[in-house]
């Protein structure tokens, strides 16, 4: 049987396929943030024509039913098909998208007062001639060589495989190069003058990140960026695991990656004009469960308690067993996870911004798919994860949607009318809401008396009752209405509630109040657009002054970056890492309390919230 589509492509779709699964299949993308379990509701299409089974209309209004939207990942045929993708269902990857770029990062190495010592160490070597009466054998020549300068390496066969070719056609002058951290001889090459090149990698949940970096210079190249393109498989880590194990597509997410970083490497290697041999290492830097697709390690042990990963601190190991298309020998170097749930990401980001070398006390927060948190100074350093869930970049929400073109980016009502004012990514016509929307929105909310401090919806204009109970309309144009329900509130609240109550646990622990904290690092590029005055208002973001809060941007691939580039840098990942005492929230008895407690705008105790008070007496 065969679909057509609105665009006029054709698919073929199997029987018993899901439209999700014949999509899928044949590289047709769609929003699916629950991976296709009819739960999230995002994989809404049209059927135009043809006789069809939807299974489960999950969260679907009946205008929706009414004209022929389904869930694709619920849905069979029973014949062609004639199918229109609505577009805030299309998940766009593969495209250019905007990133926080770390600005200065040579500058952030400098003051560091390290020197540059990329992964590979190249000696040029003029080896005598064998003759009758020297007849060494090549290795041994070249051991004897290595003698005088005080080196001794190892040598794993693939080097010694291609080594006698290597010095005759090479007339026994050559260079040799070398990985410093373990002392492995990698390759020879001709002794001609060359670049060489480094790259650091961010794999973030949501999109993964490429710096072509000059491993002489440290001057960064050319950047690229693009979606993961395992959020076909789920937004978030836990369903990305359960389809990796359960669903036995392990080596489709690892490749998905893969793919996402040689495409990525293709189009910045023909900008610069650089071959794939000339890259000659490689920093990768994720969190736990995308370090382990990446590597290809079943990730199954991480979901389940007592949730141990099956490797923190990563050896080294080469672009040819990552199925990077770089020089086969190049080593790739993965920062240190802490825990299953606080990994590579969080340990470069405590790197870059530098917390753990100074005496006043910072916190750092990745509010990305999940809201990792790091407290501390240079004496000590304590972290955990919030599980506060991808809600903040769309998942779980009902119009939620990333900071893409036509996601509603603002949001201000006006107290008189209570009319909302929204701005739109693109300015153009939206067609959902992405996190720092709803933080403006909640915020907004609570101080035009929209919802009261439960986050209950109240009798207000705008307020009416929906499908799925009551709601508030944002905007409604002719076939278009964008509106935020109250299971959507309660969804916000519990994030926020589980970010702020993560915060106040971890400084509990130590005997500290929030207070206390001198400066906060928001990274991420959730953190890029975040309004930090109402994020306070909302109660996710502590009290205190605004000068307090930095936005770091991209602090993942900045660690990939330091490390790529010094073995100081890789040294000390490894010291925080081991520095960092992991909390897991669940196992505290008083988790449930502060949880709670934040379950509230902004909170139960209004005393933590001084200037929120002020304002809602206003
Ligand atoms: S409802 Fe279909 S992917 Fe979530």
């Amino acid at each position: 049987m065969k679909i057509t589509l609105t665009d006029g492509r054709v698919l073929d779709i199997k029987e018993g396929e899901t439209l999700y699964e014949a999509f899928t299949r044949q590289e047709v993308y769609l929003t699916a943030s629950c991976g296709g379990k009819g739960v999230c509701g995002k994989c809404k299409v049209r059927i135009i024509e043809g006789d069809f089974e939807c299974r489960n209309y999950g969260k679907l209004t009946q205008e929706e039913k009414q004209e022929g939207i389904v869930l694709a990942c619920q849905s069979v045929v029973h014949s062609d098909l004639f199918i229109e993708i609505p577009e805030e269902s299309k998940l766009i990857i593969g495209d250019k998208i905007a990133i926080s770029r770390t600005k200065d990062l040579y500058r952030i190495l400098q003051e560091y007062g390290v020197e540059l010592s990329p992964l590979v160490s190249r000696l040029s070597l003029q080896l005598h001639h064998p003759t009758l009466d020297d007849n060494l054998g090549d290795l041994e020549r070249i051991k004897r060589e290595l003698q005088t300068h005080g080196l001794l390496l190892r040598f794993p066969k693939r080097f010694v495989d291609t080594l006698a070719e290597q010095l005759r056609s090479n007339n026994w002058s050559v260079n040799l190069c070398w990985q410093k951290d373990n002392n492995e001889a990698l390759y020879l090459e001709p002794q001609i003058q060359k670049k060489s090149y480094g790259l650091a990698v961010d794999i973030g949940t949501t999109t993964v990140v490429v710096y072509l970096v000059d491993t002489e210079t440290g001057e960064v190249l050319d950047v690229g960026s693009t979606y993961n393109s395992q959020i076909r498989y789920g937004d978030d880590v836990i369903t990305r695991i359960v389809n990796a194990t359960e669903g036995g597509l392990l080596s489709e997410l690892r490749r998905a990656v893969v793919t996402d970083i040689n495409d990525l490497l293709e189009a910045i290697l023909k900008r610069k004009g650089i071959r794939r041999n000339e890259v000659e290492s490689m920093v990768v830097s994720g969190n736990t469960t995308m370090s382990h697709l990446f590597w290809g390690f079943n990730p199954e042990n991480i979901r389940l308690e007592p949730y141990i990963p099956t490797v923190n601190i990563f050896p080294v190991w080469y672009a040819r067993d990552a199925g990077v298309k770089i020089n086969p020998d190049a080593p790739v170097y993965t920062l240190p996870s802490v825990a299953s749930y606080v990994g590579g990401d969080i340990v470069s980001g405590v790197l870059a911004t530098g917390m753990h070398r100074r005496a006043e006390l910072s916190l750092f927060m990745d509010i990305g798919t999940n809201g990792e948190i790091v407290v501390g100074n240079n004496e000590w350093l304590m972290t955990a994860a919030c599980s506060a869930g991808p809600c903040f970049e769309g998942s779980g929400i009902k119009y939620g949607m990333r900071a893409t073109e036509g996601a509603i980016e603002s949001v201000s009502i006006d107290p008189e009318t209570l009319e909302p004012k929204i701005k739109v990514i693109g300015d153009r016509k939206p067609i959902g809401i992405c996190g720092s929307g709803m933080i403006d929105a909640v915020a907004e909310m609570l101080l035009k008396g929209v919802i009261d401090q439960k986050g209950n919806l109240q009798d207000a204009p705008r307020v009416r009752e929906g499908e799925e109970g009551p709601e508030y309309l944002f905007y409604a144009d002719s076939g278009k209405e964008i509106v935020l329900t109250q299971a959507d509130l309660d969804n916000l609240i519990r994030a926020k509630g589980a970010i702020y109550a993560g915060v106040s646990l971890l400084l509990k622990e130590v005997g500290l109040d929030v207070e206390m904290i001198e400066k906060v690092y928001i990274a991420g590029g959730f953190g890029n657009y975040i309004d930090v005055k109402k994020a306070i208002i909302m109660g996710m973001l502590p009290d205190i002054p605004e000068e307090r809060f930095h936005f770091v941007g991209n602090t993942s691939v900045a660690g990939a970056y330091l490390c790529l580039l010094s073995e100081d840098m890789r040294k000390e990942a490894e010291r925080v890492a081991s520095m960092m005492t992991y909390v897991e929230l669940s196992m505290k008895s008083n988790y449930m309390d502060e949880f709670m407690s934040a379950l509230f705008l902004p909170h139960t105790d209004i005393s933590l919230f001084p200037s929120v008070k002020e304002r809602l007496k206003i």
